[in-house]
C-alpha cells in the first residue's frame, strides 16, 4: 500500500502504533508472571497450609482452567464490548485475583483467587493478540503482534527473580502472588489511553470512529487511510457471528491451523521445561541447588533475548521459516535432552548435555511457536469470526498447557526422562510436518489478504 504523508509523520505514525501495542502487550505481563512464580510460591504454600499433592496441583492448575473460561468469556465479550474494553476488564480481574491470592486465609480461598486470576489471563491472551494485529499496519504486525509474547518471558523472568528475592523471607509466597497486581495496576492506567481497534469500530458500523483510530497510528494524510477503510469494509459484517459460523469452510480452514498450533506449542513440552528446569538439571545428578537456580534464571533469560531476535525477524524471513529453524531445534534439543538422562554416562557430560539441550530448545522455542502460535491465532481469521475464532485458539493452548502439567511427572513414571523427552520431540517432527503442510506465509500481508488464502483454501 503506497505511504503517503511526509517522513516525519511517517515516523510518528510508526513510533505511535509501536507505543500502542507495547502498551497493550503488557498483559503479556500478567500471563508470564503467574507461570513464572507459582512453582516457587508453592514450595511455602505447601507447607504453610499443609496441602496433599491433589490440592497443590489445584492451586497450580486452577490458573490455566480459569484461563479457559476466560477466553470463553472473551469470545462472545471481545465481540460485543470491543478490544480495549476487555483488555481493561481483564487486568481488573488480575487485581481482584492478585489481591484475593495473597490475603488468602486458606487453601480454598486461595484456589478461588487463582481461579479468578486465570479468567484474566484468559480473557488478556485471547483479546490482546488480536487488538494489536488490528491496530498494526501490515509490515509490522509480526513484530508489534510479539510484543505480547516479549512481555509473557519478560514476566516469567521478572517472576523467577522476584521468586528467589521473597524465598527466605516470611510468608513471602503472599508478596510474590500479590506483586503481580503491580503489572495489572500499569496496564489498566495505560489502555485507557490507546485507540479501540478501528476494525471492531467498523464491524459496529462507526466509520467516523475507525478513521479517528487509524489516524492515530499511520501517517497524516487521507488517501492511505481511506484504502485501508476499503479493505477493510470489503470483508467486515455487521457483528452477527455465532459458534456456528466457525463451521464455515474458510473459517475451519483456518481454525485448523489456529487450534492445530495452540495444541502443539503446548504438547511439544515448554511448559515442563518453564515449570520444572531446575528438578531436570538436578535430576541429571548435580546436587547443588545453587546450579539449579543459575539453570532456571538461565532459560528466563534466554527466552527474553531470543524472543526479542524474532521480533526483529518476523516480518524480515518470515513465519513459516521462523517456524522449520525453531521446530527443528527444539525437536534436537530434546532428543539431546533424552540422552542427557540415559545411565552410565559421566555426570559431568550429562549435565552439560542437559544445560545445553534446555538452552537449545528454549532459543528454539522462542524465535518460532513461542510467538507465532499467538501471532497468527490473531491474523488469521475474518473479521466476523475474529474474536470467536482466537478464542477457541486460546481456550484449547490453556487446556492443553494444563495437561501437560498434570501428566509431565506421570510420563517419566511410564517412560522414564529419557523417554519423556524423546516422546516430546517425536511430537516436534510431527509439528515440522504440520506447519510445512498447512501453515500459510502471512507475513506482510494485510488480514484481508490473509483472509483470501483460506477462502482459496476452501475451495480447492
Ligand atoms: C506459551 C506459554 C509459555 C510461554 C513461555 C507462551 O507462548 O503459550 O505456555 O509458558 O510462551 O515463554
Amino acid at each position: 500500500m503506497a505511504v503517503s504523508g511526509s517522513e516525519a509523520s511517517v515516523a510518528k505514525a510508526r513510533r505511535n502504533v509501536t507505543i500502542t501495542a507495547a502498551i497493550a502487550g503488557l498483559a503479556g505481563l500478567l500471563f508470564g508472571y503467574d507461570t513464572g512464580i507459582i512453582a516457587g510460591a508453592l514450595l511455602t504454600i505447601t507447607p504453610e497450609f499443609g496441602l496433599n499433592s491433589l490440592q497443590a496441583g489445584m492451586v497450580v492448575g486452577a490458573v490455566p482452567i480459569g484461563a479457559v473460561g476466560g477466553a470463553w468469556f472473551a469470545s462472545r465479550g471481545a465481540d460485543r464490548y470491543g478490544r480495549r474494553s476487555l483488555i481493561l476488564l481483564s487486568a481488573a480481574i488480575f487485581i481482584v485475583g492478585a489481591i484475593g491470592s495473597a490475603v488468602a486465609a486458606d487453601s480454598f480461598i486461595l484456589i478461588v483467587s487463582r481461579v479468578v486470576i486465570g479468567l484474566g489471563i484468559g480473557v488478556a491472551s485471547a483479546v490482546t493478540p488480536v487488538y494489536i494485529s488490528e491496530v498494526a499496519p501490515s509490515e509490522m504486525r509480526g513484530s508489534l503482534v510479539t510484543f505480547f509474547q516479549l512481555a509473557v518471558t519478560v514476566g516469567i523472568l521478572a517472576a523467577y527473580l522476584v521468586g528467589y528475592a521473597f524465598t527466605d523471607v516470611n510468608e513471602g509466597w503472599r508478596w510474590m502472588l500479590g506483586l503481580g497486581a503491580v503489572p495489572a495496576l500499569i496496564l489498566a492506567v495505560g489502555i485507557v489511553r490507546l485507540p479501540r481497534s478501528p476494525r471492531w469500530l467498523m464491524m459496529q458500523g462507526d466509520e467516523q470512529g475507525a478513521r479517528a483510530a487509524l489516524e492515530r497510528v499511520r501517517p497524516a494524510g487521507t488517501e492511505a487511510i481511506d484504502l485501508e477503510i476499503q479493505e477493510i469494509q470489503s470483508t467486515t459484517s455487521p457483528d452477527t457471528s455465532r459458534w456456528k459460523d466457525l463451521r464455515q469452510p474458510a473459517v475451519k480452514a483456518a481454525l485448523l491451523v489456529g487450534i492445530g498450533l495452540a495444541i502443539l506449542q503446548q504438547i511439544t513440552g515448554i511448559n515442563t521445561v518453564i515449570y520444572y528446569a531446575p528438578t531436570i538439571i538436578q535430576s541429571t545428578g548435580i546436587d547443588s541447588a545453587g546450579s539449579a537456580i543459575l539453570a532456571s534464571l538461565g532459560v528466563g533469560i534466554i527466552n527474553v533475548l531470543m524472543t526479542v531476535v524474532a521480533l526483529r525477524l518476523l516480518d524480515q524471513v518470515g513465519r513459516r521459516t521462523l517456524l522449520f529453524i525453531g521446530v527443528s531445534g527444539m525437536s534436537l534439543s530434546l532428543f539431546a535432552l533424552g540422552v542427557a538422562f540415559v545411565s552410565g554416562m559421566p555426570e559431568t557430560v550429562s549435565t552439560l548435555l542437559a544445560i545445553g539441550s534446555l538452552m537449545l530448545f528454549v532459543s528454539s522455542f522462542a524465535i518460532s511457536l513461542g510467538p507465532i502460535f499467538w501471532l497468527l491465532n490473531a491474523e488469521i481469521y475474518p473479521l466476523s469470526v475474529r474474536g470467536k475464532a482466537a478464542a477457541a485458539g486460546t481456550m484449547t493452548n490453556w487446556f492443553f498447557n494444563f495437561l501437560v502439567s498434570l501428566t509431565f511427572l506421570g510420563l517419566i513414571e511410564l517412560l522414564t526422562e529419557t523417554g519423556a523427552f524423546w516422546f516430546y520431540g517425536t511430537i516436534g517432527l510431527v509439528t515440522l510436518w504440520f506447519c510445512w503442510k498447512f501453515v500459510p506465509e502471512t507475513k506482510g500481508k494485510t488480514l484481508e489478504q490473509i483472509d483470501a488464502i483460506f477462502e482459496r483454501r476452501a475451495k480447492n
